[in-house]
């Protein structure tokens, strides 16, 4: 994913602050890979950088400085790192050519894995910044433009967020109705697979008054739709406004009383952390929008079990039963992973199950791929990759017609719908369903922001079409 930028609006940001930050004489270019949560810190960081003097810029070419922010996931979300290093190596020496400097940093989750072996292996990287230290960027760019190669990976003692300045109003605007906003981050479950408890660290909790603060400011600014965001968000817990410990659900509850928030989401999730009051919010808050992400990454309870999942498959559908039970029109979206170590075709053939049983309106589907310094690396009984291939085929093929029947399920019915942004056609307007479809409209339908109720008229590859109700 790729996230771009333009220049802050200068008289916005004048009216807001008294204190005007130097003139932005020089570019970022910014390229995130990965989650939503990269996303979100990749704004962070534009706004960081902001405040430093750097204007954002979408034409890596004209950039002083280009920051990929990346992702360790999988095998193959590092190597494309790699290979667009090769080329910003290539882009860095015609600038020098040309007399001008280019520094080049990465950060995120490859940064924190990695390390100094970034710059060992692509010697055009000046810094690499791992995601629990952004609020130092202006430092450490500083010392990055005096010829230091720097590698800032520890895990900060201070809370980022209390040092990351604010985005202005302005800013915001610009940013759309809808809006990420992470309150927790960082994991302590150690699923065998999974790379996150290294490169994110353990899970840190945002305190209310910090979200509450920050939503309120979405919110002044125009935003409708806020997505919480957490590596394992609804582990959340902070003490609340009444001094008590607060779980998502009480959260949740807070943030539906903040004017002219209209919908609230909330990923990633895991099974064991659903408490009865986030089922008891997806039951009485409206705001709340009924689109789950709960991953369950194997139907197979000996897979489950080999991967620290810390749950069966029964206790996942009976989870999903209560929350269906909560709110009957909720949809369920997943990830699953084929080919850990050790998947037998009769462990494969329970997931295949499991997603029959569940019947998702969307989900990822993943090969496993070993990660170095997770428990699964270490395993053995790897299975060979055409074998995973062709479960993900399989898997696939399953996850697909299931979609396609939950966007079918819909054509005929009228439904909400909050106008997102202008449509690739002049005459069309990109709306989002409450279960996060694209929902084309037409451009007279309605304006960005509004929620409106439209008819759902046919459905495309992965979006619908509407007319207006
Ligand atoms: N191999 C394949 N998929 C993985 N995921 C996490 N780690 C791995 C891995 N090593 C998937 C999981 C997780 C999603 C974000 O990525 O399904 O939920
Ligand atoms: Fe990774 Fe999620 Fe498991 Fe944490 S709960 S280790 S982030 S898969």
């Amino acid at each position: 994913m790729e996230l771009n930028t333009i220049e802050r609006d200068d008289i916005g940001a004048a009216a807001e602050n008294l204190v005007v930050p130097p003139a932005a004489t020089r570019k970022v270019f910014v390229k995130t890979y990965g989650c939503q949560m990269n996303v979100y810190d990749s704004q962070r960081m534009t706004d960081a950088l902001a405040a430093d003097g750097y204007a954002a810029t979408d034409a890596i070419g004209e950039a002083d400085l280009v920051l990929l922010n990346t992702c360790h996931i999988r095998e193959k979300a590092a190597e494309k790192v790699y290979s667009e290093l090769g080329r910003i190596r290539e882009l860095k020496a015609e600038r020098a050519k040309a007399g001008r400097e280019m520094l080049v940093g990465v950060a995120g989750c490859v940064a924190q894995a990695e390390g100094a072996e970034i710059i060992r292996r692509s010697p055009a990287v000046d810094l690499v910044i791992g995601p629990q230290t952004y609020h130092r960027l202006p430092g450490v760019l500083a010392r990055a433009r005096s010829g230091e190669k720097i590698v800032e990976t520890d895990y900060a003692v201070e809370d980022k967020f209390e040092h990351l300045p604010q985005p202005k109003r302005a800013e915001l605007i610009r940013r759309g109705v809808t809006a990420f906003l992470t309150v927790q981050e960082g994991c302590d479950k150690f699923c065998t697979f999974c790379v996150v408890p290294y490169t994110r660290g353990s899970e840190v909790s945002r305190p209310v008054a910090q979200i509450v603060a920050e939503a309120e400011r979405l919110a002044d600014a125009g935003v409708r739709e806020v997505t919480l965001l957490g590596q394992n968000v609804n582990a959340w817990h902070g003490r609340g406004e009444d001094g008590e410990e607060w779980g998502l659900g009480r959260l949740l509850f807070r943030l539906a009383e903040i004017p002219g928030l209209a919908r609230l989401r909330y990923t990633t999730s895991h099974p064991r952390d659903m408490d009865d009051e986030l089922i008891a919010a997806h039951r009485d808050l409206p705001t709340l929008m009924p689109y789950l992400h709960l991953p369950v990454q194997s139907g197979s309870d000996r897979i489950l079990k080999a991967m620290n999942r810390r749950h069966m498959a029964k206790d996942y559908l009976t989870l999903i039963d209560r929350i269906r039970a909560a709110r009957n029109d909720i949809a369920l979206s997943g990830d699953f992973i084929v080919g850990f170590p050790g998947e037998t075709e009769a462990d494969f053939e329970a997931t295949m199950q499991l997603v029959e049983d569940v019947n998702y309106a969307s989900a990822f589907s993943f090969k496993y791929s070993p990660r170095p310094g997770t428990p699964g690396a270490e395993m053995g009984d790897h299975v060979p990759e055409a074998v995973k291939d062709e479960r993900l085929q399989r898997l696939h093929a399953l996850l697909l017609k299931q979609q396609q029947h939950f966007g079918a399920s819909l054509v005929g019915r009228t439904i909400d719908t909050l106008i997102e942004k202008p449509g690739r056609q002049a005459s069309q307007k990109v709306g989002r369903s409450p279960w996060l479809q694209p929902v084309i409209v037409d451009e007279k339908a309605g304006e960005i922001g509004d929620i409106i109720q439209v008819r759902i008229t046919k459905t495309g590859y992965n979006s619908l079409f509407a007319e207006l109700a």
